[in-house]
């Protein structure tokens, strides 16, 4: 079989050099893997090993970047939108694939950085990973306990959810990696899943106590644990069940408050026994029963509701918009989002909903609308906490105050996003405040004129560029590329729709 990595997003994802040319590169064993027609400058190779680093090249938060975009007011957008598989599931479905024994195959997986970075993962711990020319993805699982002790170390790049699920499962196999991220990644607590691993009988070895690097040995003889998660993390929840597969007897997580639920969802597919359980103080018990027989299976990879959240409140804010956006996933622990925009009165109309692969999707036809300010409750935040900064932009052209209560875990993802949010809004004239852990928006006209600083996060990106679609003045966010790592086709599919999204004057 020939598989090709054909880049459909050859302008912003720059694994090792662009436009290398398949010959020249050290591993040309690999060429059958290189993208011969990528429409873009020139060949590009898909292939990590093939060059110095890919993803850690973001070693400092301070490096010029040369890929500032800015973003000016715009509208109508119109037409039928197609947003890129969902990340969450599209890392499980490697993940799962490798510990089902089998050929895995994936359809519709999100082919950005963060997922790539999890596929090198696996591929360095012995997995066969490959793409057809049709955009499938095979994965050649060796099964639980498969896994072999990588060469080198793993780099995750900017993904939390990779570092911390692999974590999970190298846990609990007799074997030691050292893993790495950007200066982003390196920056974020592992502590939260390094506590439960730890006493399932993984070792640790991490910079600062608790920080990237980090040297895991997983356990020969895994215990199984049952561990209440102290913050409402599905990461954390999922690296324990992950991890629990390879434990003999039944490993359980308790959670006070419902997370994404993809990975109980997607084992139960694959053919694990999965438990749940109402305890009497309302938190709910996920288990696990160690080694099951996981089956390998074809999947399709629904639209990510975390990357549609952008064109649906572009659409919202540019006036006289209307567009449809189809398959995306609405799954009720990701739904915060959609539930808080129809609150504030948004035009969204849900249709022709079906099942995909385990999943409810929805074609969602969204309409401009001038929306009024809410508040939004903490118990809300877990189903909607990637949403934030764009619920934020969607605030500050609403009417009205919005308050978003809950949010101190913004505090540590790929930014500090409420600060980060803050300061953006700040620079582009919103009045907010930041009490305790709750975001205060004083919607109504957005001046903008502003540069926006991402902090090496994606989603501070796209919200301040859909915030210059609705602004007076055009909104300058000071680097693109970190949307190569979770929704590649942002550019070029905003555009296609009608926004008006440029390199910022400068930047090539
Ligand atoms: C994710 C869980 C969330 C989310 C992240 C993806 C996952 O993180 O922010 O983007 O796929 O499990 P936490 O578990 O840290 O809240």
């Amino acid at each position: 079989m020939s598989w090709k990595f054909v880049a459909s997003h050859a302008t912003s994802l720059q694994v090792c050099q662009r436009q290398i040319a398949a010959e020249s590169c050290r591993f040309a064993t690999y060429e059958d893997r290189y993208a011969a027609d990528v429409t873009g400058p020139g060949p590009l190779c898909y292939e990590s090993r093939c060059s110095q680093p890919v993803y850690s090249r973001r070693n400092s938060l301070n490096s010029h970047h040369p890929n500032a975009l800015t973003a000016r007011r715009s509208g109508p957008l119109s037409g039928s939108v197609q947003v890129p598989g969902d990340k969450s599931i599209s890392h499980r479905s490697l993940i799962l694939g490798a510990l089902a024994a089998g050929e895995t195959v994936v359809e519709g997986l999100l082919e950005a950085e963060d997922v790539l970075a999890t596929a090198d993962a696996l591929r360095a711990l012995g997995v066969e990973i490959g793409r057809d020319d049709d955009g499938r993805w095979h994965v050649h699982g060796p099964g639980i306990g498969g896994l072999s002790a990588p060469s080198a170390p793993l780099d995750f790049g900017n993904s939390g959810t990779g570092a911390r699920l692999m974590m999970g499962v190298i846990a609990s196999h007799p074997i030691t990696a050292i893993m790495t991220g950007d200066a982003s990644l390196s920056r974020r607590p592992m502590g939260r899943v390094m506590a439960p691993l730890a006493q399932i009988g993984a070792g640790f070895d991490a910079r600062d106590g608790d920080k990237m690097p980090v040297t895991v040995t997983g356990s020969a003889n895994p215990m199984p644990v049952t561990y209440r998660l102290p913050v409402a993390s599905a990461q954390v929840k999922s690296a324990v069940l992950l991890a629990g597969l390879n434990i003999p007897g039944t490993t359980s997580v308790i959670e006070e408050k419902a997370t994404r639920d993809h990975t109980e969802r997607m084992l139960t597919g694959f053919g694990a026994e999965i438990g749940r359980e109402v305890l009497d103080d309302g938190a709910a018990k996920i288990s696990v029963k160690g080694h099951p027989e996981l089956l390998p299976q074809t999947l399709r990879v629904p639209a990510d509701p975390s990357s549609a959240a952008f064109p649906i409140v572009a659409a919202l804010i540019a006036e006289g918009s209307a567009i449809t956006i189809d398959g995306v996933m609405i799954n009720p622990t990701r739904n915060g989002l959609i539930e808080t925009l129809m609150e504030m009165g948004a035009g969204i109309d849900l249709r022709n909903t079906r099942h995909v692969s385990g999943e409810t999707v929805a074609d969602l036809k969204v309409t401009a609308t001038r929306l009024s300010g809410v508040t939004v409750p903490a118990d809300r935040a877990p189903s909607m906490i990637d949403e934030f900064p764009i619920l934020a932009v969607a605030a500050a052209t609403a009417d009205g105050t919005t308050r978003m209560q809950g949010l101190g875990e913004l505090r540590v993802k790929e930014s500090d996003r409420l600060s980060a949010v803050g300061a953006g809004l700040a620079a582009c004239g919103v009045a907010y405040e930041i009490e305790g852990d709750d975001l205060i928006v004083h919607g109504g006209q957005v001046p903008g004129g502003a540069t926006v600083e991402t902090h090496l996060d994606h989603r501070i990106a796209m919200a301040f560029v859909v915030l210059g679609l609705a602004a007076e003045n055009p909104v300058t966010v000071d680097d693109g590329e970190m949307i190569a790592t979770s929704f590649p086709e942002f550019e070029p599919l905003m555009r296609k729709a009608g926004a008006d999204i440029r390199a910022a004057d400068g930047a090539s």
